[in-house]
């Protein structure tokens, strides 16, 4: 009997949506679920017809497939990951490869990759974005590993993935964890681009008191723009537009204010604090995030701090929404270099080898952040592979300048309503601490220097310095109340 050229393992959304995907694109598929319901569920509904065979233990699984095996894992994150390659290991033979589709951590993918090649078994860490269409239509793939293995699977997920006009949405990244490392970052850069996006609508909702129709209509607008057109504008416009059928209201005013998050925009958060990367604009999203689950808290809050609440704008409305459309631009794209920031950082630390334009190039379809400036970022670093930093690149240096006014009015503009605008604040910062050449920090030096001899560095001469700023006597200590 010949045996299937592609394994799927967990068939959740995901997992059934990758599977019809493969299937439809020619390859043969066996596909296995812990709980054998939902495998007979697929198979009588969606997988009907279709060449893909269900199997209902890892040992049939296994055998029902051509070797070198090629097993895709879409299974919960974390734990269960660990639980099924030790399961599937005595089952398997060198050379065959397991695919780790999940969002898992790009350290464990690391560690799982190192445990594998021991036993000559391969590993992927495949980062997949584009939820549950991506998955059946075409998703942005991001595979790191050993690139025999790449190029092993690298018919098929070429053929899987989403497709622009310059070939499709997937590239061998790196070893080890670097797949799962730039969807990481991907996830950061998501984070960033949401919490704008809401922030804009804030300002329009509540400081603007803009009817949905008329947010509707101006997300669509700048949708159409090349600055601003991306996959979260399109669906941004349509969620606008939706009426709940329950209630009569625009579904918007019904759902509850507190966003959750499973994990990867944190984890960003906390690799760049590792590797010192500065990512303020996603770091505000993800610590917007955060509040904005304290319902109960701010309820209270609200009644005991509130005040007037956020304000109404009493200046010029399309004036203000034209200069917002520029901000959002602007932030936009601080949230997009903090995150190749930190892609470069991570490649350099973990020695990655990440062609940053390929990645650009590999977001524009498919995944979660595709956007029309992806063009110009994936420009950006063709043309200068060791650029610095976005802000500097040609495609965006003089773009950011122009707007920069109305970026600035428009933060000005929303702490003057009280309307609170995290991400677009902390991108807005970023980019005038990034673009000043002498910061405050001179100060914070001397204070660090001054309680704890930390030394400082002189802008005039060379060396370490330290200065005796007080006489070090009992008194002094009680005075200033330090006790070390
Ligand atoms: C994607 C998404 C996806 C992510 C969900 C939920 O690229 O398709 O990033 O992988 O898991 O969007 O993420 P949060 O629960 O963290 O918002």
């Amino acid at each position: 009997m010949s045996k299937q050229q592609f394994g799927v393992i967990g068939l959740a959304v995901m997992g059934e949506n990758l599977a019809l995907n493969i299937e439809r694109h020619g390859f043969s598929v066996a596909v296995y679920n812990r709980t054998a319901q939902k495998t007979d569920a697929f198979m009588a509904e969606r997988a009907k017809g279709k060449n893909i065979k269900a199997t209902y233990t890892l040992s049939e699984f296994v055998a029902s497939l051509e070797q070198p095996r090629k097993i895709l894992l879409m299974i919960q994150a974390g734990k269960p990951v660990d639980i099924v390659i030790s399961e599937l290991k005595p089952l398997l033979e060198p050379g065959d490869i397991i695919i780790d589709g999940g969002n898992s951590h790009f350290k464990d993918t690391a560690r799982r990759e190192k445990e594998l090649a021991a036993i000559s078994l391969r590993f992927i860490g495949l980062g997949v974005s584009g939820g549950e269409y991506g998955a059946l239509m075409g998703p942005s793939l991001m595979p790191g590993g050993h690139p025999s293995a790449y190029q092993e699977v690298e018919p098929i997920v070429t053929k899987i993935a989403a497709q622009v006009e310059d070939g499709p949405c997937v590239t061998y990244l790196g070893p080890d964890g670097s797949g799962h490392y730039v969807k990481m970052v991907h996830n950061g850069i998501e984070y960033g681009n949401m919490q704008l996006i809401a922030e804009a609508y804030d300002l329009l909702k509540n400081g603007l008191e803009l009817h949905p129709e008329h947010l509707h209509q101006i997300f669509s607008e700048w949708n159409a723009t090349d600055e601003l057109n991306s996959y979260l504008m399109e669906i941004t416009a349509e969620i606008l537009e939706r009426v709940d059928t329950e209630s009569g209201s625009f579904l918007i005013d019904v759902i509850q204010d507190d966003a959750e998050q499973k994990g990867t925009g944190r984890w960003t958060v906390m690799e760049a604090l590792e590797l010192g990367v500065p990512i303020p604009t996603i770091a505000a999203a993800v610590t917007a995030r955060v509040l904005s689950s304290f319902k109960e808290e701010r309820q209270i809050a609200a009644e005991t701090l509130n005040g007037s609440g956020p304000r109404r704008y009493e200046g010029d409305s399309q004036a203000l929404i034209n200069k917002l459309r520029d901000a959002l631009y602007c932030a936009q794209i601080c949230s997009y270099a903090e995150g190749m920031e930190l892609l470069d950082g991570g490649s350099k630390a973990y020695n990655f080898g990440l062609n940053l334009s390929e990645v650009a190039r590999i977001w524009k379809g498919g995944c979660i952040i595709r956007a029309k400036c992806l063009n110009d970022i994936q420009a950006a670093f063709r043309q200068n592979p060791g650029l610095m930093n976005l802000l500097l690149a040609p495609q965006f240096k003089q773009k950011l300048l122009d707007r920069l006014s109305a970026w600035r009015e428009v933060v000005a503009v929303m702490m003057e309503l009280d309307i609170p605008a995290p991400a677009f604040a902390a991108s807005l910062t970023y980019f005038n601490s990034y673009r000043r050449a002498r910061l405050p920090q001179n100060l914070t030096q001397a204070q660090r220097d001054y309680f704890g001899a930390h030394t400082y560095h002189r802008i005039d001469k060379s060396g370490v310095f330290h200065t005796e700023w007080a006489a070090l006597t009992e008194e002094t200590s009680l005075q200033t109340g330090t006790t070390d």
